[in-house]
């Protein structure tokens, strides 16, 4: 373990002296905890503040990407499907739900996956996604092993949680869990913030890190042992996700293509979504923000949107290409958040508007790594249903519309 000293050259080294302000008045074990924690933290990713101005934000030529459509889905299902089937019953497929985030948005204070979306029955979103999945461990007639990420901060409550409820019913020998790292989170003038006296706020590093916390999990061998060629990567928050889609995964393997990704048609120009597009001749996925207003706008030869389809966080990815591209560096996010701090007083403070910098790897720039991918597009209101806000766009009230459209008892 470091000592005072070198921690003080470390935190000099990141103009972060201010977290040792309070070092005299702590416990021995409190002294311990602080200098385990600045120890083991990755500083380095504070320089992504300043780099944020040129490397990540420097992107290649964009140009749109064609999708199989959902009429050319339709018309070759029976094909997509049983090549989905046979290799979901061949152990080929396995799905990794990303539970890790905090969900700041949703301002519930326990993992996503725990909120109860049900109005006259409990239905709680993590239920939500076991039953979409069920209804392909009943077709195929084989389990489909589903990792679950967590985070330090949720792994206790997803866990207890899944016991509680009997997982449930799906069978918890095909149910592994690892946790993701963390990074360190900053105010916006770049300095660490600190949850106490003897604490570093720390939060989840985004989901871009999944793949190589499952590997530092001693997961992969597993997968691997296991026959495992495909893993659907999913998000926790779209409760009508199809996970491990036989459809999906059969057009992908036939497609002879290194990956796939779910879109949906963009409800407009305008819509706030990651649009599946080539950049530099691979796929990519530009975000809204980053497209032209020329971009947005642009229309193909049959009059359509050229970047039209948005995607919602649904990617089969190839375990070998995974195992190439895991010691790749991915670009850091510099993203804006709420984050609990302790102010002057030692308080601790809740802020309610974003009041600081998180760092995140984002899984979208794992597609920008695969040499080709297929853009696969679903109907939105059947397989879109993101729980992101309380109310408003993407929230509760519009998930339970959305379930209800669908036949699902709320
Ligand atoms: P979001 O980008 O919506 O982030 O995550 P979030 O942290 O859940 O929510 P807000 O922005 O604070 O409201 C998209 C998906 O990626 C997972 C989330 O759990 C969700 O499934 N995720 C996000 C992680 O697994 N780890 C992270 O560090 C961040």
């Amino acid at each position: 373990m470091i000592n005072r000293d070198q921690a003080a050259r470390i935190l000099k080294d990141y103009g972060q002296e201010h977290i040792l302000k309070y070092f005299d008045e702590l416990s021995e074990n409190e002294k311990q905890e602080l200098l385990s924690q600045i120890e083991i933290i990755d500083f380095s990713v504070l320089d992504n503040l300043d780099a944020e101005k040129n490397s990540n934000t420097v992107r290649g030529k964009f140009e749109p990407l064609g999708a199989v459509t959902i009429e050319d889905i339709a018309s070759n299902s029976d094909e997509y499907i049983s090549a989905g089937v046979e290799a979901i019953k061949n152990g080929k497929a396995a799905a990794v739900l990303l539970a890790g985030g905090q969900g700041t948005r949703l301002g519930f204070d326990k993992p996503k996956g725990m909120f109860n979306i049900g109005v006259e029955k409990e239905l709680y979103i993590f239920q939500c996604l076991i039953n979409n999945l069920m209804d392909v461990v009943k077709l195929a007639g084989a389990w489909v092993p589903l990792y679950i990420m967590t985070s330090e901060k949720n792994h206790k409550d997803t866990t207890d949680f899944f016991k509680e409820k009997n997982y449930f019913g799906y069978a918890p020998k095909y149910v592994h869990f690892f946790i993701q790292d963390m990074a360190p989170s900053v105010d916006f003038n770049g300095k660490i913030l600190m949850e106490s006296k003897s604490k570093i706020s720390i939060s989840p590093n985004g989901n871009g890190g999944w793949f190589s916390s499952l590997v530092r999990a001693g997961l992969l061998d597993e997968i691997k042992a296991n026959g495992v060629e495909w893993i659907n990567v999913f998000a926790v928050d779209n409760v009508l996700q199809r996970i491990a889609d036989p459809g999906f995964i059969g057009a992908v393997i036939k497609s002879g293509l290194q990956s796939g990704g779910k879109v949906v048609s963009k409800a407009s120009p305008d819509e706030k979504v990651g649009v599946l597009c080539l950049e530099d001749g691979m796929p990519s996925i530009v975000e809204y923000y980053e497209m032209t207003e020329e971009m947005r706008t642009l229309l193909n030869e049959k009059g359509e949107l050229a970047y039209k389809y948005g995607v919602i966080l649904n990617y089969l990815f190839n375990v070998k290409k995974l195992e190439e591209i895991c010691d790749r560096k991915m670009p850091v996010h510099v993203v804006d958040k709420k984050i609990p701090y302790m102010n002057e007083n030692g308080e601790l403070v809740k802020p309610t508007e974003p009041n600081g910098h998180k760092f995140e790897t984002l899984v979208l720039d794992m597609v920008h790594m695969q040499d080709s991918c297929l853009a696969y597009e679903v109907v939105r209101e059947k397989e879109f249903a993101p729980v992101k806000n309380a109310t408003g766009v993407d929230s509760v009230e519009s998930a339970r519309e959305l379930l209800e459209a669908n036949g699902i008892k709320i």
